[in-house]
């Protein structure tokens, strides 16, 4: 019978890069969707940026952007990872969208008209130079257990204690360094205690992995607390209906946003959204997240589904946090890897494979050990699976003009890897995806055992042409098409490659039911390459390189300044060892793979010999300045900057601007009676 499915992944937050964490959650989702699309179940995957809050509020802020413009940004970068990684996203969406507006107002409406929603006034720390309130993690203070300082509002990375905001000693507000003061202001509260016995019923419905719901079980033992919903101007985010100044938490409207993606992907698909969410749906609804959002999913997401007339999620598939080499993904290791960064070293397949390879339906943590990676890919990848087509193709290209036999030499071989079919097939459904990996590569050695056997280079030596070379080399070929058959939910631009070599339309999981006789296929042409251990090596140093820079350039930006902001003073002899110089930008080109910058050819005038004195300088202005605007301009340039070795290239000045950042930046233009290599002094 054909499902009705409805798949997410958790929505990533609109102010950060994709990076190999959230990867391993789309790639798992990615890799379960596929495979029953290919069975034949319509299976609908969506997701979002989950677009507000203050974190978003602030990070645009700090980058001179507003809020939207910052969202809209990420949005195409995350868009652009998740391609390049092969998730097949039937729709990507923001939450900062009019549908998830409709449906935030619309569910809260809900729950106040069934009295679910509940008002009292709290209070709270404020920054008073801000205006706004501070949630725990903006706060900073001395430890009051063990006086470790600059440590967070509500608990102690030191010596791990927990406590409230208003115990720290000497607090400051960590987005403007001010003492924050306490103030009231009413706040909305959604009456989970209420859902306590609907919860219990729904995590015993076969909804949550084992040690998930004996988890969840234990935070319903204990008396449930009413959820703060509310939160209070500045925010970015929804207002709440006929409440002005008050807008949803952003962890209202995020899983909502599942609801707003979805319904946009309906209005272009024609689909019906009620036949999916209505309580008597008939579909299946599943989410899956990491470890750390199973509070938000299992008890807040089903009880407000539950009070606003929705049906609730069919299960929710947790997931553990990856590792890299052992530990959590770090910066200073240069663990913490972008997905860009990756893409620009790796081939995105190689990590779809190790992390198939290694996952589970549990919630245990799953470890990418780089050594182990560049193993594994080149052993099954390169060596066993890709390995088959490449000992067999050429002999019935050249002795058989790529046509395969009638009769295949060993149907029982075939027949074998035909029967692990159903096991395999249960263990995707069950997202054990290293039991089918492990199985898939068994029968691959199978099939390598059986051409080592048979050695058909020995054949073809005596006689090219020979029946028995050609029904040998079929059973290769049929084994590799039955091996990417299976393997393709994970391996999706590999399987392309190989239903073009073997000429046939795209695999579906019914057609490992056949094998091919009598069929012609195309030259064989390299499927996949080695994984080199030296890009591994390059893709951490870079990660390394970017974790540097970052850490200068805001040692910089936090070197001393005074209450007013201005650096610390210096020396008048320190001043004049500062060349500043008239330039003219000559040239201007974009850096490939640069957010900010522009590559610039100044001009300084001429040396003693009458040659141009000529610079490259990297410059931070690209948000602001399109290349063919620049070319021609004066400017002013600090001429004896030591070059700096920066990514993309030596950087030999620094081009002189004024502006808080973002698209408020202005070159500092000299009269346009000045010449190129003049001294401002
Ligand atoms: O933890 C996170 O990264 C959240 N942005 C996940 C939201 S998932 C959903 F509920 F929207
Ligand atoms: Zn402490």
């Amino acid at each position: 019978m054909k499902r009705q499915i409805l798949v997410t992944s958790a929505l990533p937050y609109a102010n950060g890069a994709i990076h190999l964490g959230h990867l391993m959650e789309v790639i798992q989702t990615d890799i379960w969707v596929r495979f029953q699309k290919m069975r034949g179940h319509d299976c609908i995957y969506v997701c979002a940026d989950d677009a507000h809050g203050t974190a978003i509020m602030i990070s645009a802020n700090d980058q001179g952007i507003t809020p939207e413009q910052l969202i809209t940004r990420t949005n195409q970068q995350h868009q652009a990872d998740f391609a390049d990684f092969l998730i097949a996203f039937d729709n990507y969406y923001t939450t900062h969208s009019e549908e998830n507006r409709q449906f935030s107002e619309g569910i809260f409406q809900q729950l106040e008209a069934n009295g679910h929603i509940k008002r009292r006034t709290i209070t709270q720390l404020f920054d008073p130079e801000k205006q706004l309130f501070l949630a725990d993690r903006y706060i900073r203070g001395t430890c009051p257990k063990c006086g470790a300082p600059d440590q967070y509002g509500d608990n102690c990375e030191v010596c791990g204690s927990t406590y409230s905001p208003s115990e720290l000693i000497d607090p400051r507000s960590a987005i403007s360094g001010a003492i924050p003061i306490e103030k009231a202001s009413e706040h909305f509260f959604f009456d989970l205690p209420v859902f306590s016995n609907m919860l219990k019923a729904w995590i015993r419905s076969g909804t949550l992995q084992q040690q998930v719901a004996n988890k969840v079980s234990e935070w319903l033992d204990d008396e449930l607390q009413q959820w703060d919903i509310s939160r209070d101007a500045p925010y970015f985010g929804f207002e709440i209906p006929d409440a002005p100044g008050k807008f949803f938490y952003v962890w209202v409207d995020a899983p909502i946003g599942y609801m707003a993606s979805f319904q946009h992907y309906c209005q272009r698909k024609g689909i019906d959204f009620d036949s999916y969410w209505h309580p008597k749906s008939t579909a299946e609804l599943y989410h899956f997240i990491g470890k750390d959002i199973v509070n938000f999913h299992t008890l807040f997401w089903p009880a407000v589904l539950s009070s606003a007339g929705y049906r609730t999620p069919s299960a929710v598939f947790v997931h553990g946090f990856l590792t890299v080499d052992g530990t959590k993904m770090s910066k200073s290791r240069g663990t913490f890897i972008n997905a860009r960064t990756y893409l620009d070293h790796l081939d995105p397949e190689y990590l779809r494979y190790y992390l198939a390879a290694k996952l589970s339906s549990g919630v245990d943590d799953l470890d990418l050990n780089l050594d182990d990676f560049v193993q594994r890919v080149n052993s099954d990848l390169v060596g066993k699976l890709v390995n088959i087509a490449s000992r067999c193709s050429g002999f019935i290209n050249k002795g058989f003009d790529g046509r395969l036999a009638s009769n295949p030499d060993n149907l029982g071989l075939l027949a074998g890897m035909q029967q692990i079919k159903p096991s395999v097939a249960q263990h995707y459904e069950d997202r054990d995806y290293g039991k089918a990996i492990r199985l898939i590569m068994a029968a691959a050695d199978q099939a390598n055992q059986y051409i080592n056997d048979r050695q058909p280079w020995v054949i073809a030596k005596a006689d090219k042409q020979s029946s028995e070379l050609q029904a040998i080399c079929s059973t290769g070929i049929n084994a590799f098409r039955l091996l990417l058959c299976y393997l393709k939910p994970v391996l999706p631009t590999l399987a392309e490659k190989a239903e073009q070599f073997l000429n046939i339309e795209p695999l579906t999981w019914s057609s490992s039911d056949s094998i091919l006789t009598d069929h012609t296929i195309n030259k064989f042409s390299p499927l996949i390459t080695r994984v080199e251990g030296a890009n591994v090596e390059a893709m951490i140093n870079t990660t390394r390189q970017e974790y540097t820079q970052q850490q200068e350039a805001s040692k910089a930006e936090s070197a001393a300044t005074d209450a007013n902001g201005f650096e610390a003073e210096i020396a008048f002899d320190d001043f004049i060892k500062v060349d500043l110089r008239v330039a003219r930008i000559v040239n201007a080109n974009q850096v490939e793979g640069a957010d900010k910058l522009l590559q610039l050819t100044l001009d300084l005038g001429k040396d003693s010999n009458g040659e141009s004195i000529t610079r490259n300088v990297f410059s931070g202005i690209k948000s602001v300045y399109a290349p063919e605007q620049l070319i021609g301009k004066l400017t002013v340039v600090v001429a004896n900057l030591k070059p700096r070795k920066m990514k993309f290239g030596v950087s030999e000045g620094m081009v002189l601007a004024a502006g808080p950042g973002g698209q408020d930046i202005w070159l500092l233009e000299p009269h346009a009676g000045a010449a190129p290599g003049m001294r401002i002094t």
